[in-house]
């Protein structure tokens, strides 16, 4: 069935939900091509949250006045329109979580694309040769504090190629 034009949700309908999960503690967010860009920093935030409600939209979106009475905070996932809140929720979920004690290692989030204002340094396994291309010889060579200098330079050479505007507030 195709979705009428101007099909909207229902304010008393998302506000029943709402009511049947609420705590004294809860965080609602909508996502919303209209809120603020979602990045590393705001996962940090939200992680630290105790509970969070995340509000899907469809259609044209949800009546303006419960999401006046309700919502604490908009979030987008990008200058783009998606079909509902359900994709944008799961970026929300998946990025958030990675910051919940026990989800992944501690140093892998730390290190990770985004954490320091940096891009994370190239990553490379076995085999050691591929197509005639060596693994860079010094993370071959067991010396810790020569691989550190070598991501940390990578990391920002990388950084300043492929995202330079990440180094204009640095
Ligand atoms: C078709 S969109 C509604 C767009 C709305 N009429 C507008 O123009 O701002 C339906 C739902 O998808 C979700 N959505 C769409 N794009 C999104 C984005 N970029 N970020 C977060 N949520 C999005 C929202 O929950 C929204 O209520």
């Amino acid at each position: 069935m195709v979705a009428e034009a101007g099909m909207v949700m229902r304010a008393d309908v998302v506000y029943d939900a709402y009511k049947a999960v609420k705590t004294d503690h809860t965080k609602v967010i909508y996502m919303s091509p209209q809120g603020k860009t979602l990045n590393q920093k705001k996962v940090e935030d939200l992680a630290k949250e105790n509970h969070l409600i995340i509000l899907c939209g469809h259609y044209e979106g949800i009546d303006q006045r419960v999401i006046d009475k309700i919502v604490d905070e908009e979030i987008s996932i990008g200058d783009y329109v998606l079909t509902g809140g359900e994709i944008p929720a799961m970026v929300l979920i998946d990025s958030v979580s990675r910051y919940i004690k026990g989800v992944i290692k501690e140093e892998s989030v730390q290190e990770e694309s985004f954490s320091n204002g940096l891009l994370e340094y190239p990553q490379y396994t076995r085999p050691e040769i591929f197509e005639g291309e060596k693994v860079p010889e010094v993370l071959l060579s067991g010396h810790h504090e020569n691989i550190e200098k070598w991501r940390q330079a990578k990391s920002l050479e990388i950084t300043k190629k492929k995202r330079p505007d990440l180094l204009e507030n640095k």
